[in-house]
């Protein structure tokens, strides 16, 4: 059905029931589909040659527009952060505020360096940002067949939306909802546009009055794409949902966090920086 699953990165713990969950959206057909997708580490790449690549905010922060004691400062908290952030051992609860701490330090930061709206491009053409292999076959196959998908990310809108243009496949389909840069009138940042979307919140709450999942409504079979624990509650939103397959890509920590992936996610990519499973999937049932 789907050779791509036979792949040595898959893991699943349930396969009868994932081939059920395809068979089905197949059947319902692509005027019935949407894809719902984080960003960061899940449509750009983790890593490449053994160094990680940078998220929409470590794009700004490794940049030439921050200074050396903004970068200092921004890297520590990540160093602080982003190990509580993918911690198996912590609850939602205690993350939750911690995140939120995070976002709002780092966008206190970036918002005191006098970043230019118009230097984000090349900053983001400056930047070891890459998207993972196949996103062209991804958002091609995507555009081709009228199938939304909706980039739902705690990143950096405005530098995400570059990274897409600059690739060429920033389709009319491709709608996205992150944090947004506010600028004054002359370009230059001066904080960000709430609401704050933060790991731990990318569900309904951030969503009120995009009216997006409504417009989508008879849309009823999914596939979600993430690469955290957070990313699971993304179509909390959708208002009917029969099928909805899950697909997580497991970058970081995998043998600590496999259970809960597992448990979690209907698919499990394991160091795969590849969008080859999500591809043949999607290549079975458009
Ligand atoms: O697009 P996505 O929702 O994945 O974006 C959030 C990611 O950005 C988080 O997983 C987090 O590790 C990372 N982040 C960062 N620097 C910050 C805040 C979040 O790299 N200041
Ligand atoms: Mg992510």
């Amino acid at each position: 059905m789907v050779p791509e699953l036979e792949k040595p990165t898959v893991r699943i713990l349930r396969p009868e029931r994932v081939l059920g969950i395809i068979r089905a959206i197949k059947e319902q057909g692509s005027s019935k589909l949407q894809v719902i997708s984080d960003f960061d580490m899940t449509l750009s790449r983790f890593g490449c040659n053994g160094r990680r690549c940078p998220t929409s905010h470590n794009i700004l922060d490794n940049s030439r527009v921050v200074s050396e004691d903004g970068k200092k400062k921004l890297k520590d908290l990540l160093h602080y952060y982003y190990p509580i952030e993918i911690d198996p051992n912590r609850t939602l609860e205690e993350k939750r505020p911690l995140m939120v701490e995070w976002w709002t330090r780092a966008h206190d930061l970036l918002s005191q360096q006098k970043i230019q709206k118009g230097d984000i491009a090349q900053i983001v053409r400056e930047s070891d940002v890459m998207l993972r292999d196949g996103f062209n076959e991804l958002f091609d196959q995507l555009y081709k067949y009228n199938v939304p998908i909706f980039i739902f990310s705690a990143g950096i809108g405005d530098v995400l939306e570059e990274i897409i243009r600059q690739a060429n496949v920033f389709y009319s389909n491709v709608n996205v909802v992150s944090n947004y840069m506010d600028f004054d009138d002359s370009g230059v940042l001066k904080c960000f546009k709430g609401p704050l979307i933060h790991t731990y919140n990318k569900n309904n709450s951030v969503l009120q009055g995009t009216e997006y999942f409504q417009q989508l409504s008879g849309r009823t079979s999914i596939i979600l794409l993430g690469d955290s624990m957070g990313d699971l509650t993304m179509a909390d939103g959708v208002p009917s949902v029969e099928n909805i397959l899950k697909i997580g890509f497991l970058n970081d920590k995998v043998e600590e966090r496999r259970g809960k992936y597992l448990d979690s996610y209907d698919i499990v990519l394991e160091s795969d920086e590849t969008l080859d499973v999500v591809n043949g999937i999607l290549r079975y049932i458009l």
